[in-house]
């Protein structure tokens, strides 16, 4: 880990249209420089991030998840620019690997291809049929000369596709040297990172273009650029846990959140999405169901069933239409239309049709505490905080409001009443 890594991301992100910063806009359930700081935390022990517009913000969302990252605050209203982001970072280690915080798609391997080697200098490059936006890299001799940013291009350099894909491996030694003397006399006015190559190639160093996969040096601008890198997160992800044996029917409709873990023979049907850090081990999660951040063993839900965050379900069975959220069922039958809210249901428990339970009064959520073996009958209401013990049955339609007793049937029914041949003297018939 003699390598110390540096993420710029005090850019504005304008084309993203958003007051959220950009590199905070997620894909696949994590904000993009959090992809980015969990590639960089593979490969070292010293990461940087540089930061300018809502900074704040953006740290404190860092510090709520990692704690040991450094923050360097970019004095961009005299230093713009990539290289003016550079000045004062303070790198420990002998080597740097600078990279952009708007990119999600990189991948420690990725990353690892430009550690390699004793050049004194590894830049990533990738050839582009469409090369515009990005800078041109300049080789002559089959050596590299300079970087020229689009703006700075004379006509025939325009016409380069080989382009820097904006990550560096570089010598501390020469960020000390190179990184105060850089000067802003370009189309831009900024100071340029890659400003540094020429800087290099003058003083006979060595430097080393790295041809890299396109796809995970990717960087986002727009809401564009942030779905198809969604696209292609998805695609990663869902790959690598069909490889780990889940089954998926038309993988191209779930959704799978990147902190989503599976265990044992799991299926996944068409229009599944699963949310969040949810956990499922053997079970069968059918179309069209949603699960957010909850635990599912040896259950099934839906199709369309809705699992709601810190649920856990163990041996059950959720058919369509039945909502769960804070909850932890074990061993229960809810088949068909259901809310089940702030409720522990235990085993061998049946859930009727359009069984509620009501726990939230307008101000405070309540519990509702159901125990074995209970019948709950179909349309019944279970008015929180309320406890059923083991052994019960609920009427069908009955609003359950005080806590009842093992062994007994509870009903709140209206008496059924029956007015003999109204209907026929209501429509007039004989
Ligand atoms: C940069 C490169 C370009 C390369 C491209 C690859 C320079 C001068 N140009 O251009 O050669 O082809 O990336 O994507 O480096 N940032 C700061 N402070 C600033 C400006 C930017 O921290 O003052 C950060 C941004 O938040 C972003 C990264 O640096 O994460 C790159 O900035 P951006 O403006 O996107 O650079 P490009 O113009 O795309
Ligand atoms: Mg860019």
């Amino acid at each position: 880990m003699s390598l110390s890594v540096v993420i710029l991301a005090a850019g504005k992100g304008t084309r993203m249209k958003s007051d959220t910063p950009k590199v905070l806009h997620e894909i696949s359930g994590k904000s993009m420089l959090f992809h980015a700081i969990d590639a960089a935390k593979q490969i070292s022990n010293d990461i940087t991030i540089v930061l300018y517009h809502q900074a704040q913000r953006i740290q404190k969302e860092i510090e709520a998840h990692y704690d040991d990252i450094h923050f360097h605050i970019q004095d961009v209203e005299q230093y713009p620019g990539t290289g003016g982001a550079m000045k004062g970072v303070d790198i420990k280690h002998t080597k740097a690997l600078i990279l952009n915080g708007d990119m999600p798609l990189v991948t420690m391997s990725a990353l690892k291809s430009l550690m390699d080697g004793n050049a004194d200098i590894n830049m990533s490059v990738i050839k582009l049929d469409n090369p515009s936006g990005y800078g041109r890299v300049v080789i002559l001799d089959n050596k590299v000369h300079e970087i020229v940013e689009e703006k700075d291009c004379i006509p025939a350099q325009k016409e380069i596709q080989t382009v820097n894909a904006g990550v560096y491996c570089v010598k501390k030694e020469l960020l000390d040297s190179y990184i105060p003397a850089l000067n802003n006399h370009n189309a831009q006015a900024e100071y340029y990172l890659t400003d540094i190559i020429k800087m290099a190639v003058d003083d006979h160093k060595i430097v080393h273009p790295v041809i890299v996969d396109e796809e995970a040096f990717k960087g986002v601008n727009s809401k564009l650029d942030l779905a198809h890198a969604e696209e292609i997160m998805q695609r990663r992800i869902k790959t690598e846990w069909m490889k780990a044996g889940v089954t998926m029917r038309l993988p191209e409709t779930i959704y799978i959140d990147s902190r989503a873990t599976f265990e044992g023979e799991c299926i996944l049907e068409n229009g599944v999405s699963i949310q969040g850090a949810s956990h499922i081990i053997d079970s069968h999660i059918k179309t069209h169901s949603v699960v957010e951040s909850s635990y599912i063993q040896n259950s099934d839900i839906g199709p369309m069933g809705r699992v709601r965050p810190d649920s856990k379900l163990v041996d059950t069975h959720i058919g369509n239409f039945v909502e769960v959220k804070k909850s932890t069922l074990t061993g229960v039958k809810a088949g068909h239309l259901a809310y089940i809210g702030d409720a522990t249901i235990e085993e061998g428990t049946n859930i009727g049709a359009g069984v509620i339970t009501c726990n939230y009064d307008g101000k405070n959520k309540f519990q509702t505490k159901i125990g074995k073996n209970v019948f709950v009958g179909s349309d019944t209401q279970l008015v929180a905080p309320v406890t059923i013990p083991d052994d019960v049955m609920i009427a069908a339609g009955t609003t359950v409001t005080k806590d009842v007793n093992s062994g007994e049937l509870v009903l709140s029914r209206t008496p059924q009443k029956s007015i003999k041949n109204f209907f026929y003297k209501f429509f007039g018939k004989a």
